[in-house]
């Protein structure tokens, strides 16, 4: 095993700042000057500050950082799930905080792709019903929802799945399900948030090794939000946050496993994450 790699940058909040505004809506995601403050004027608490980055199309992108560091806060706000105190978000170029309400609603449903912890999944629904549901909401025709659903069984490996109902079927196959759900209309920037954090480490290696494939053949953007090394090592680049703040990103280059003992090296050089280290598994 290599020691600390001297690739690693020493910490540099600013370091996004410099990008240039020329590529400005060029980028998938931009998101600038990002502050976020939970609660009222007594207990006001400070989750984000001064959050910049960018995403370029096809970028995967992990975000890593302690436990309340604000990886979640980060992503909900790019998810537009939850507005941000001061700042801007562009997806593709727009501002999806500036949409009216129906309009923000549209733009979720079309433009962006939901993978959750725990998979979201209706347990009254059967995995195909599951995953066309996204289709059902934007009024989509039958013909078009089965042949989308057997598109997307395929690239997930699910097809012998899709007639059974969530407690018939295991966590691996739940996180495909919902990956197939998250992607069935295409989206252009799909948001993870701790997708591998309730799998096993084989099921979790598949959800990844899904991921990839879906970013290379797709195109697609991804954030993920992972407190896993292994996960992260999937990523082109992963982006650290501490307290709030934008601590350091690291770039994968050629070799996975180097990258892995990099992301294992910077989250020990952060601190707090001790008990995120005992499973190594390349
Ligand atoms: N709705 C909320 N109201 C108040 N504080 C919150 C809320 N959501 C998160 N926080 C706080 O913001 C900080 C960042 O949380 P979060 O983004 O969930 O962190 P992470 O996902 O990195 O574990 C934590 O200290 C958390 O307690
Ligand atoms: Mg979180």
């Amino acid at each position: 095993m290599p020691g600390i790699s001297h690739e690693v940058r020493l910490p540099n909040p600013a370091f996004r700042q410099s990008f240039g505004r020329e590529v400005q809506g060029m980028d998938m995601l931009r998101v600038e000057h990002l502050n976020k403050v939970y609660g009222g004027q007594k207990l006001a608490y400070r989750a984000l500050t001064d959050i910049n980055l960018t995403a370029e199309h096809g970028e995967f992108i992990g975000i890593m950082g302690p436990s309340g560091s604000g990886k979640t806060t980060l992503l909900n706000i790019v998810s537009t799930i939850d507005a941000p105190t001061s700042g801007e978000v562009f997806i593709n170029g727009k501002n999806p905080y500036s949409l009216k309400k129906n309009d923000l609603a549209r733009f979720r449903r079309r433009e962006l792709g939901f993978i959750f912890q725990d998979f979201n999944l209706l347990n009254t629904l059967t995995v195909l019903e599951n995953i066309v549901l996204p289709l059902t909401l934007d009024g989509k025709g039958v013909k078009l929802m089965e042949q989308k659903a057997r598109e997307a069984a395929s690239k997930l490996g699910i097809e012998a799945i899709m007639d059974k109902r969530t407690y018939e079927i295991s966590g691996g196959q739940a996180q495909r399900a919902a990956i197939a759900r998250a992607v069935i209309h295409s989206p252009k920037l799909l948001l993870a948030d701790e997708p591998t954090g309730n799998l096993d480490s084989k099921s979790a290696k598949d959800v990844m090794e899904l991921l990839e494939k879906l970013n290379r053949e797709d195109g697609t953007t991804m954030l993920l939000v992972t407190h896993d090394a292994l996960a992260a090592s999937y990523c082109h680049r992963v982006i650290f946050i501490k307290d709030g703040q934008l601590y350091n990103e690291i770039h994968r280059g050629d070799s996975r496993q180097a990258f892995f003992q990099k992301i294992i090296d910077m989250l020990s050089l952060m601190g707090g994450h001790a008990h995120d280290l005992s499973s190594v598994r390349v």
